[in-house]
């Protein structure tokens, strides 16, 4: 049984597994695990969920700064999959007051840690106050600072105080190769900005298609630092 206490433990033993059978046992012990849906690749681990739990709960973080086409395609994949999907919003008070006063593009003058605190760590900490444990599609290819990244882990940064919030990383030793091998295997649709270049995808004033022998990551915040460019969902990456 998953519990806190044996969560080291846990980790070893699924780094001998395979994403499903990972998934399953996290679904089977935590019925009430939310997956955490981008809307890029990440629809991988969306439907591998799907596939074994019809009613799996997912929540996508609405920026309000995501390209058409993804939000097309997150709305395609919740109704071909009648998911049972949130949207996630920005507090209103908060994303105006910054606006108002420094504009829609603050973060290519001062960083993007405010825009990103506003837009998307603190609807994910509201949301994450409500469950036991969550479900994320990143891997260690994507970033370096995700290179060590394990499966399951304690997550320390989101757990509301007194509260024990774990994370699983079923993807972490899968490459972006795996990922397109199961979304070409099965058929799954797709974000068509992938077929225009972008591989990592993110809000638009922040994401960009990359060149030949980029590294994915070279497409986010391209006007930061590799090491920095965690938006803050994964800071326990950075801090640990
Ligand atoms: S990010 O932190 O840099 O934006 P990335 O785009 O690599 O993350 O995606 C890694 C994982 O974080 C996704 O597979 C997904 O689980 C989660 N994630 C990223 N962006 C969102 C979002 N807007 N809504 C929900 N989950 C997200
Ligand atoms: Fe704001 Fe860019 Fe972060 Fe999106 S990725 S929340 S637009 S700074």
């Amino acid at each position: 049984m998953i519990s806190a206490k044996n969560i080291v433990e846990l980790n070893e033993q699924f780094q001998k597994m395979e994403p499903k059978d990972i998934l399953r046992q996290v679904l089977a012990d935590i019925p009430g695990v939310t997956v955490s849906f981008s809307g890029a690749e990440d629809v991988a681990l969306v439907v591998m969920a799907w596939k074994l739990k019809k009613d799996i709960k997912v929540f996508t973080l609405d920026t309000g700064r995501l390209h058409a086409e993804t939000y097309r395609f997150i709305d395609k994949v919740r109704r071909d999959y009648q998911l049972d999907l949130d949207f996630l919003y920005p507090d209103a008070t908060a994303i105006q007051k910054l606006t108002s006063s420094k504009g829609l593009f603050s973060f290519y003058e001062d960083g993007h840690e405010e825009c990103c605190a506003i837009r998307k760590t603190e609807p994910l900490r509201r949301q994450l106050a409500t469950v036991d444990a969550w479900i994320s599609g990143q891997r260690k290819d994507q970033s370096p600072t995700r290179s060590d990244v394990p499966i399951a882990q304690l997550d320390t940064t989101f757990a509301a105080p007194g509260k024990t919030l774990l994370k699983f990383n079923p993807f972490a030793n899968w490459r972006s190769k795996d990922v397109w091998d199961y979304i070409r295997m099965f058929d799954l649709p797709y974000n068509s900005l992938h077929d225009q270049g972008f591989v990592s995808i993110g809000c638009e004033p922040c994401t960009k298609p990359i060149g030949p022998n980029q590294h994915e990551r070279e497409g986010r915040w391209w006007w930061e630092e590799a090491t920095a460019k965690e938006c803050g969902l994964h800071k326990i990456n950075i801090i640990e």
